[in-house]
């Protein structure tokens, strides 16, 4: 048994090796200090399945706005966090161009450097090792191994804005800590998944020099289907899942089961079963404000100059219903997602592209070469690369 499992810790550090040669990355922790206004919810923190599936059928009902029903007010919240964050360059040294990698709902920055077939998901290792950019992917504040939070009326989006305002600041002025300390970056771009798009959209939004080129993944500008989601997602409490119970209280929300993780981010035919498999067993839960501010988070019109790309799988079920290429009432659309542009009026290049058959979880799918080929070709074209 010794010998074995010391054989065993020999192959995986062999791997390890094996994979340090292509890109070097470090976990750094970066603390930061912010402050947001949040929104105030008079609303209980829901406290087993039944509380859950309550605020679900609420959040769902249609011709209703549950968050404007509950809110009454807005407050400053303030604090000092510690972001769990994973720094990866190419072997010959930091690249040029730092992207900056923001999670959606369900995930954590794992996402974006999927272990499986000896990572032949990874988008850091095509952004990386292919087109030799830096990445910089973090744990929202909330989630993961970054400090969690009061799950109502502090982990919401606002203040997670705020936090990856923060980060690339820090970036910005060669100030990011341990390994990065004193990196110098000519351009830096954000690259967003779901929730993590619509907080990158914001944080061009608010300060567009911030930013020097926004990839959305898995996002529209269309809420409509947003209920999908939250009734699709089978929620149930994080304390009655043995696995993430210790880590975080009630009122953080899990997926209640894998066919609930399928529904909302895998599409029919365009998944391997181990992936869906490694994504329920490795997925995060979602605060009770992150739901209530999600939809606020990413209104407003973005004056953000530089260029944008929006990247969206067809079948996406949040933000296109399970089909981007049916636009309704509006035949001259090309696709759901192709709205965006409209809340890019001065962008200097923008593109929307439907990645065919794909769900919403990109990363996962076996169409994730498509997905990660395009972004980096999109870049390059935009003189980012
Ligand atoms: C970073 O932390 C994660 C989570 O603990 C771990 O799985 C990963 O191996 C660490 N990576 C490095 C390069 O240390
Ligand atoms: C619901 O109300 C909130 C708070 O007023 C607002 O931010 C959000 O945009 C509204 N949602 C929709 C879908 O209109
Ligand atoms: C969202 O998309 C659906 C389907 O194409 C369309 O009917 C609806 O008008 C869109 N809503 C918005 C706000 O664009
Ligand atoms: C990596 O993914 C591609 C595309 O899905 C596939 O063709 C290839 O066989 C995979 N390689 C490994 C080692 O799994």
């Amino acid at each position: 048994m010794g010998a074995f499992s010391t054989l065993l810790s020999g192959l995986a550090l062999a791997a390890s090796i094996g994979m340090a040669s292509a890109r070097k990355c470090q976990n750094i922790t970066i603390p930061v200090s912010i402050s947001a206004r949040n929104g105030v919810f008079n609303v209980a923190v829901p406290q087993n399945n039944i509380d859950v599936t309550n605020l679900m059928l609420n959040m769902a009902k249609q011709e209703s706005n549950y968050t404007a029903a509950v809110l009454t007010g807005y407050a400053t919240v303030s604090g000092a966090y510690d972001l769990a964050t994973t720094f990866c360059e190419p072997d010959m040294g930091a690249g040029k161009v730092l992207q900056i990698l923001t999670h959606g709902v369900g995930f954590d920055r794992g996402y974006w450097d999927i272990p499986l077939n000896n990572y032949n998901y990874s988008y850091v290792e095509t952004a990386v090792d292919q087109y030799g950019f830096t990445t910089l992917s973090w744990d929202r504040l909330g989630i993961g191994m970054s400090e969690h939070g009061e799950p109502v009326n502090e982990i919401q989006a606002f203040l997670e804005i705020a936090a990856l305002k923060a980060v690339t600041r820090l970036a910005r002025t060669q100030k990011l800590p341990g390994v990065a300390q004193g990196r110098r970056f000519d351009k830096i771009v954000h690259v967003g998944h779901s929730f993590g798009s619509i907080q990158s959209y914001a944080l061009a939004r608010d300060e567009p020099s911030l930013s020097d080129g926004l990839i959305l993944t898995g996002f529209s500008a269309n809420g409509t289907f947003l209920p999908f989601f939250q009734l699709g997602g089978n929620f149930v409490s994080v304390t009655s899942v043995p696995a993430a119970a210790s880590q975080y209280v009630a009122g953080y929300l899990a997926a209640g089961n894998p066919s609930a993780v399928q529904t909302n981010f895998f599409a029919p035919g365009a998944f391997d079963p181990a992936a869906l498999d490694f994504a329920y067993k490795t997925s995060q839960p979602v605060s009770v404000g992150e739901l209530f501010t999600i939809v606020g988070a990413a209104g407003g019109v973005n004056n953000f100059p530089g260029p944008v790309l929006v990247i969206t799988g067809e079948r996406d079920v949040p933000f296109c219903g399970g089909d981007c290429l049916a636009t309704g009432g509006n035949p001259s659309l090309a696709s759901i997602p192709a709205a965006v542009k409209n809340a890019f009026p001065v962008s200097r290049r923008f593109e929307s592209f439907i990645v065919p058959g794909a769900g919403h979880g990109l990363n996962f799918e076996y169409s994730k070469d498509i997905t990660y080929q395009h972004i980096s070709q999109f870049l390059l074209l935009s003189g980012l690369g």
